[in-house]
């Protein structure tokens, strides 16, 4: 039994670090090919009128220097005059990519719901109610998306990305109202992987069957194919930035432990989306600087906006050994069940990030994360699962901020 509860942990942070690997390797397939095709597609230029490449039914070209050789790809517009016999799908690194993702999500947040997900100063839910929480928004949320493109709202680019946009920032404010700040990011992003997945899986590869089952058999493919896709395709370029920073968001509690954690979110995706519009538009010729500065004056905004509180001058302890008794036994009662070289927490096999505070010369050695993590940031205890108070939070300051002796 012992050896079991030792073993599944271990095995479990095996399978993450497997599983996590897998998955950033096949988004980064995933997304540089789909930032390269987007790049192709804006940087290609018409043949010359009249000439053979036009004739051919080519709408477009480019020369590309790459790894030592040249590249002329050409676009046909809607289909070259036969099927070559060899074609290039790119789909698996999509489904890989969720696939994968799946996994992980539950790997590393549905197996330890308890740590993970749930935050009892946010609401005190069941692992189940966490899980369905996170589960159904992936549903509902692809639904929702899904019948909005159909829908004649679809048909304006604008005006669509405007309600997309704001029905994830909705997603955003009420995950952030159940779950823990993290576990409702990453429910944001893998929501949004989910869409642009189901847009390949459900649009944008059925539609290229159906040109090349027309084609084969004769006809010319319909445009309508090639258009629908293409509208799902601009759509997934636009949440490529916002979905990689939530990605990458778990190692930033400055901005999931946030009081308003969905506006922080809303305002970092945002600029993403600015970000990625200027390059769009560059490849096209158009330089337009405003874009990118939109872009940055939204995270400056943000970071002044969530800057912790700048510490108070306190007067040193004056009996500085029972002040360090005083945080030591904090310690040993909110942090220790985790960080420690054998957790008693479930599901933890080893300290988390190697941080290990059982003793004087550890605590003192990670003085200032400790602080930050506890204090500026209040992102430990994870989820606050062993309910530190704030005046605990403020002890820790007050040895903190007088020199941490
Ligand atoms: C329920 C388990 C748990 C408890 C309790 C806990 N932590 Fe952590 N701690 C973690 C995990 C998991 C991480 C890794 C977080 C990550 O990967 O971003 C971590 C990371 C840290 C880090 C390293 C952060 C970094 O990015 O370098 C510090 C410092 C830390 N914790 C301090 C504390 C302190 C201080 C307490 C007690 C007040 C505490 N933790 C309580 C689970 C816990």
């Amino acid at each position: 039994m012992e050896l079991f509860a030792y073993l599944i942990p271990y095995g479990l942070e095996w399978l993450n670090l497997i599983v996590r690997w897998l998955h950033v390797i096949t988004g980064i397939a995933w997304i540089g090919a789909s930032f390269y095709f987007v790049w192709l597609d804006n940087s290609i230029r018409p043949p010359a009128p009249g000439s053979e490449l036009a004739k051919k039914g080519v709408s477009g070209e480019l020369w590309a220097v790459h790894g030592g050789g040249f590249y002329n790809p050409q676009k046909y517009l809607v289909a070259p005059a036969e099927l070559p016999k060899e074609l290039h799908w790119f789909k698996w690194e999509a489904y890989s990519t969720w696939l994968s993702g799946i996994a992980l999500l539950t790997i590393a947040y549905y197996f330890n719901a308890q740590a993970m997900m749930i935050d009892k100063s946010v609401a005190d839910i069941s692992s189940l109610q966490a899980i369905g929480i996170g589960v159904g928004t992936l549903v509902v949320g692809w639904t929702v998306y899904d019948l909005l493109c159909r829908s004649p709202l679809g048909k304006h680019d604008l005006w669509f990305g405007i309600v997309v946009f704001a029905l994830i920032v909705a997603a955003a404010y009420g995950l952030t109202h159940v779950l823990s700040g993290r576990a409702a990011y990453i429910h944001v992003g893998a929501l949004i992987g989910t869409i642009m997945v189901g847009n390949v899986l459900m649009l944008i590869i059925p539609g290229q069957r159906k040109m090349v089952e027309a084609m084969s058999a004769g006809r010319m493919p319909d445009p309508v194919h090639g258009q629908k896709a293409k509208q799902r395709s601009v759509h997934n370029n636009y949440f490529t930035l916002p979905v990689l920073f939530i990605m990458i968001s778990n190692h930033y509690a400055m901005t999931y432990r946030h009081d308003h954690a969905w506006l922080v979110l809303a305002f970092i995706m945002a600029a993403g989306v600015f970000i990625r519009h200027f390059f769009n538009l560059r490849h096209k010729g158009r330089v337009e600087w405003r874009y990118p500065a939109i872009g940055v004056a939204l995270l400056a905004a943000v970071a002044v906006a969530i800057a912790p509180a700048r510490p108070v001058a306190v007067a040193p302890a004056a009996d500085p050994a029972a002040e360090f008794a005083r945080v030591k036994a904090i310690i040993a009662h909110r942090c220790a069940s985790c960080h420690a070289e054998r957790p008693t927490q479930a599901g933890f096999a080893a300290a988390p990030l190697g941080v290990m505070l059982e003793n004087d010369a550890e605590i003192h050695q990670n003085a200032e994360k400790i602080y930050k993590q506890t204090v500026q940031l209040k992102a430990m205890p994870l989820a606050n699962l062993t309910q530190m108070t704030d005046a605990e939070r403020a002890q820790i300051a007050a040895w903190y901020e007088a020199g941490a002796k």
